[in-house]
Order: structure tokens, then C-alpha cells, then sequence
């Protein structure tokens, strides 16, 4: 099954990503990891990208689709995959077309911009291995401490309030207009996000079977 995750930043297409991954065994590709890794690793992409995700902005599309046209031939995605992350744009939805790559279904994680400031503002992520906690909905067992490497938990640049208003105003304007591109092939389906991850998990693993 090919899935992509829509929604605006931090509507937890990721932490639904991680959770749909497990449970079909299929791996979640997402651009937003695998460009901070570049951004960590200082590769000439990653130097490229740095000043567009930092200022909340979208990397230029030639670079992304760049990097889902290498992801997606990997052999580990031979028998599905979860996007998280991408298409961002018309312009890329459309390259994944011209891919031939065949979408079974467009999950649309929706949460109010109101709601969005307080999940940003206390996700926190581990500097080391990227795992991806919460303050409030998800706390380590060690406070600032990953769970998974004991990594140092921070908060990403990219979560500090301007900015997120930043990208929310992006999605609105460059990423939404998605939802009609997969609702007009059949492909969207809407899941309204709720205050508890299983809850939202639950609809989510609903909508994928229907
Ligand atoms: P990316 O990493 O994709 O960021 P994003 O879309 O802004 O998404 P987030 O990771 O912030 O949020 P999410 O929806 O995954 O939410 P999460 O599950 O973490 O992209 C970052 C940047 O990279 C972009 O701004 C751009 O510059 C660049 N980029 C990436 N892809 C690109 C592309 N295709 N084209 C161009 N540029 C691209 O949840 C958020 C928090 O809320 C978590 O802490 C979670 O624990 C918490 N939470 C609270 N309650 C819930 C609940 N009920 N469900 C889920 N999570 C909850």
C-alpha cells in the first residue's frame, strides 16, 4: 500500500507515520528527516536546504523530488510505503505521477492553526537519533533525555513560535491546495486529529481500511 500523509506542521502526520509504518511494515519516508540528517551531516545539500527550513520555508522542489526519486527506488520500498512530508506542492504531486508511482490513499490529518502553536511549542526531539517527544502528550522516561539513545532533548529551530506561523502560512497557501488535486482522483480522505494520539490513530487505522 502507498500512502501519503497530508496536514498542516505539527498535525502529526509523523507520529502517525511512525505508528501505520509498524503496524503494515512498511517504511515511512519522510523529507523532513531525511533533510535534517543532511542539515546535521553538513552534505551540499543539506547547506542548500538549511536557510529554507530555518526560516520555516519550503526547500525548492527540484531538490525534494530529487530525494523521493532516490528514496522510493530503494528496495525496501518495493512493497509500500508511507510519504510524510511529501508532495508539499502541486508540482510535486505531479512529478510523483510522472513517476508512475500509484497512491492508494491521501490521509488528511486536520487540526485548527490554534491548536498547532501549543503542540510545536512543546515537542522536543534528541539531537543524536531524532525521536521525537512531548512535553505534555509524550515524555521520556528521563526528562531531556531520549529514550531510545539517551540522546540530549532540544527543541527544533524550526518549532520557535514566528517560525511556525511562518510555515503554517505556507501550507495554507502552498500545501492545502492538495487536497482538492487527491480529492478529484478519489484518493483524500479527511481525518479530523484529536486531543489523544490513540484516538487519532484509531481513525486513521479506520480510514485505511475502508
Ligand atoms: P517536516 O519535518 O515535514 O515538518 P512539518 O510538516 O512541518 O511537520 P512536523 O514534523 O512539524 O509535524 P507533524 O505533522 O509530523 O507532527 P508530529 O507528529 O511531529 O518538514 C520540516 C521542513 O522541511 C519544512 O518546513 C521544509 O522546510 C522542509 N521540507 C520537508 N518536506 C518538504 C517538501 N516536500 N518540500 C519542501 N520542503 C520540505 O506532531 C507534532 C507534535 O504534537 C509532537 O510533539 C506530538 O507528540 C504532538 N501531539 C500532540 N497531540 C497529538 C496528537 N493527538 N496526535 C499527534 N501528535 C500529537
Amino acid at each position: 500500500m502507498n500512502i501519503i500523509f497530508l496536514g498542516a506542521p505539527g498535525a502529526g502526520k509523523g507520529t502517525q507515520a511512525e505508528i501505520v509504518s509498524k503496524k503494515l511494515s512498511i517504511p515511512t519516508v519522510s523529507t523532513g528527516n531525511i533533510i535534517r540528517a543532511a542539515l546535521k551531516d553538513e552534505t551540499e545539500m543539506g547547506l542548500k536546504a538549511k536557510e529554507y527550513i530555518e526560516a520555516g520555508k519550503l526547500v525548492p522542489d527540484d531538490v525534494v523530488i530529487g530525494i523521493i526519486k532516490d528514496r522510493l527506488s530503494e528496495s525496501d520500498c518495493a512493497k509500500g510505503f508511507i510519504l510524510d512530508g511529501f508532495p508539499r506542492t502541486i508540482p510535486q504531486a505531479k512529478a510523483l505521477d510522472d513517476m508512475g508511482i500509484v497512491i492508494d490513499k491521501v490521509i488528511d490529518i486536520e487540526v485548527a492553526d490554534e491548536n498547532i502553536a501549543k503542540r510545536m511549542s512543546g515537542r522536543r526531539v534528541c539531537k543524536s537519533c531524532g525521536s521525537s517527544y512531548h512535553t505534555e502528550y509524550k515524555k521520556p522516561a528521563k526528562e531531556g533525555v531520549c529514550n531510545a539513545c539517551g540522546g540530549e532533548l532540544v527543541r527544533r529551530k524550526d518549532d520557535a513560535p514566528e517560525t511556525v506561523l511562518e510555515r503554517l502560512k505556507v501550507y495554507h497557501e502552498e500545501t492545502e491546495p492538495l487536497k482538492e488535486y487527491y480529492a478529484s482522483k478519489g484518493k483524500l480522505v479527511i481525518v479530523e486529529g484529536q486531543e489523544e494520539v490513540s484516538d487519532t490513530t484509531a481513525l486513521t487505522l479506520k480510514a485505511l481500511e475502508d
